[in-house]
């Protein structure tokens, strides 16, 4: 399944989650880009899967703005939309926000890949942000941290995409 994957990253999880699902869905056959290289015609491609982090709720603007040039063409081929994200309990929200009901009704698959807070890169208003996440997840044992990626999903996201 010739598949093209973008994606985009800050600190370098979506980036090793793209690597991981293009070695499931079998590395030969995947052509993956960092959304700001030159990205080459979906045309050529069998299935697109594109992938972002998340933050303050919102993924990042050339990824959705990709999404929304080329809507005409993901239609007509097979995709899937993944995040990386921390707020294990935001994650519905931050599917229905950033995705329309179009682009939803459309994927093969939207899922979450989990995340990395890797607050150590991190610096000024970033790195507050990220501590107050950690500081509220400690503090609400309701309030949910992802703390690395979930490579079940990454497995079922390549399954679903190769069973389709
Ligand atoms: C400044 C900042 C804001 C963030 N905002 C959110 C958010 O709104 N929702 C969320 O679930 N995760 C949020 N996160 C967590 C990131 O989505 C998570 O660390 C993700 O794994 C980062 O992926 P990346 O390494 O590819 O950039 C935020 C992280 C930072 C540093």
């Amino acid at each position: 399944m010739k598949t093209l994957i973008i994606y985009s990253t800050k600190t370098g999880t979506t980036k090793k989650c793209a690597a991981l699902l293009a070695a499931n869905i079998g590395a030969d056959s995947c052509d993956l880009f960092e959304i700001s290289e030159e990205i080459p015609e979906i045309s050529g491609y069998e299935c697109v899967v594109l992938g972002s982090y998340v933050r303050m709720g919102v993924i990042d603007k050339k990824i959705s703005a990709f999404i929304q040039k080329h809507k005409a063409e993901l239609f007509e081929t097979k995709f899937g939309l993944f995040i990386c994200c921390s707020l294990a309990e935001k994650v519905s929200e931050a599917i229905t926000k950033n995705f329309s009901d179009e682009i939803m009704d459309h994927a093969a698959i939207i899922d979450c890949f989990g995340g990395e807070l890797k607050v150590e890169n991190l610096k000024g208003l970033e790195k507050l942000a990220a501590n107050s996440f950690i500081k509220i997840a400690k503090a609400d044992p309701n309030f949910r941290l992802f703390e690395k990626i979930i490579p079940e999903s990454i497995t079922n996201f390549s399954d679903v995409l190769k069973e389709i």
